[in-house]
């Protein structure tokens, strides 16, 4: 079996699918929005501090003991101790529930697409995104239509899609977001969004901040899951990942801060609140969509684009629990596909449901929704991220030396992976479920 185990063709091939994974919804949608939750600025100070001086790290590691190992989590983790099956087991799981989540938010980008296309007029975007995600039909409809697309990638073999969606549409992606960053800042008022971006206001530090901020930067980097992992178990040569560490750091934060100040300045300018939540993204664009010459056009164009990239993401989600069951129970490929598409929509469909007919079923005070996306970012990710540097620290025995050639940094690699990380993923744990 393992000889029958995909291989990337190249390593562009590789960091193209890795940059692929990283940036998606978590950039445009969930980035703005989780930084208008917690301050502005200052979230995205400590945000980026640990993008820089932490992410990588576990981000790193995940690549590396896929690399190492050679085989999907639960068999990558077994491979190091036959008692560590079960942690290994936790990232399918916690894939599973990510998805049934994040294909409710690739719905509603379908339904956007449509809407643009179909040309239909709407007077007041945040009436009508909510009486949307209250639907029950149209809202589950496009869900499992967002699910199916990427199902049929994923059981068709991903490579050519992949590298389809990566090398043209990534930077047509781009290209629209800058035009509408111009846009956007040549607003009225625009520079009130970019004070609320960049100039931090340290009076409104906390714990809470610190846990969200960490959530996001492992969600948007694709950490925690299994799926760097499964994809770096897929690496055939025997190249160095520091590059395409660096890589998939450098592009996912670039369209984070991109979407940023695509957002804020148009919500300053057209007096919305920053702190609306998960419809942020879907309330304000649409308002700068009817707003600008040709809106139903760029609409259509950038809402396809972002479909693209949620896509190619959604793809390397669904691939961690394809991986698992294809090698572990040996079923092909088709059929782990078609079995998880049941899965995923017996969760999705309440999940999606949980914004109107199911809004009073609560799961510790969250909707369903809200529960699937809080218990993955802040409880799970965390998890298996501390579960995996304690494995690639302490028993795989990765050490910085063997890709970075200045010692000192080196050194402080290996102290980071055993200790820091760790010790901050277990803090920000507590923090979390306190
Ligand atoms: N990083 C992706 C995004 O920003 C989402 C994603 C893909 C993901 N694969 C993942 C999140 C694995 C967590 C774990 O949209």
């Amino acid at each position: 079996m393992e000889n029958n185990r995909p291989n990337w063709t190249s390593r562009v091939t590789f960091i193209l699918a890795a940059v692929g994974s990283a940036v998606g919804l978590g950039n445009i949608w969930r980035f703005p929005y989780i930084m208008g939750q917690n301050g502005g600025a200052i979230f995205l100070l400590v945000y980026l501090s640990l993008i820089l001086t932490i992410c990588f790290i576990p981000l790193f590691a995940e690549l590396a003991v896929g690399k190492i190992t050679k085989k999907e989590c639960i068999g990558a983790y077994e491979s190091v101790n036959p008692k560590f099956k079960f942690l290994g087991f936790l990232n399918p799981f916690t894939g599973v529930l990510i998805s049934s989540f994040y294909f409710i938010v690739g719905g509603w980008i379908l339904n956007y697409i449509y809407l643009s296309l179909s040309n239909t007029k709407i007077d007041d975007f945040g009436n009508y995104f909510s009486l949307f995600t209250q639907s029950s039909i149209p809202s589950c409809g496009f869900t499992l239509i967002f699910l199916l697309i990427c199902i049929i990638f994923t059981a068709r073999g991903i490579k050519k899609g992949i590298e389809f969606a990566n090398n043209v549409l990534m930077p047509l992606f781009a290209l629209i977001l800058a035009g509408l960053i111009i846009f956007s800042l040549s607003l009225p008022n625009a520079h009130l969004g970019l004070e609320y971006m960049f100039k931090p206001d340290f009076s409104k530090v906390n714990a809470h901040m610190f846990l969200a901020a960490l959530g996001q930067a492992l969600f948007t980097l694709s950490i925690g899951m299994g799926a760097l992992l499964t994809y770096g178990s897929y690496i055939k040569e025997d190249k160095s990942i520091t590059k395409s560490t660096y890589m998939i750091i450098f592009s996912d934060t670039l369209f984070a801060l991109m979407a940023g100040i695509m957002i804020f300045p148009a919500i300053f300018s057209f007096g919305l609140e920053p702190n609306s939540g998960a419809g942020l993204v879907f309330v304000t664009l649409p308002y700068i969509f009817s707003n600008i010459p040709h809106g139903s056009i760029v609409s259509a164009a950038f809402f396809i684009l972002l479909l693209a990239a949620a896509v190619t993401s959604g793809i390397s989600i669904i691939e961690v629990p394809v991986a698992s069951m294809t090698e572990r129970f040996k079923i092909s490929r088709k059929k782990a596909c078609f079995i998880l598409f049941w899965i995923i929509s017996a969760i999705a469909i309440p999940a999606s449901l949980s914004f109107g007919v199911l809004d009073n079923v609560k799961i510790i005070g969250k909707t369903i929704f809200d529960f699937l996306d809080f218990a993955t970012s802040n409880v799970l990710m965390p998890l298996n991220a501390l579960f995996l540097c304690i494995i690639a620290g302490w028993f795989l025995k990765i050490r910085g030396e063997q890709f970075i050639s200045n010692r000192f940094l080196a050194k402080l690699f290996d102290i980071g992976l055993k200790y820091i990380v760790p010790l901050i993923l277990v803090s920000l744990l507590y923090i979390g479920l306190k």
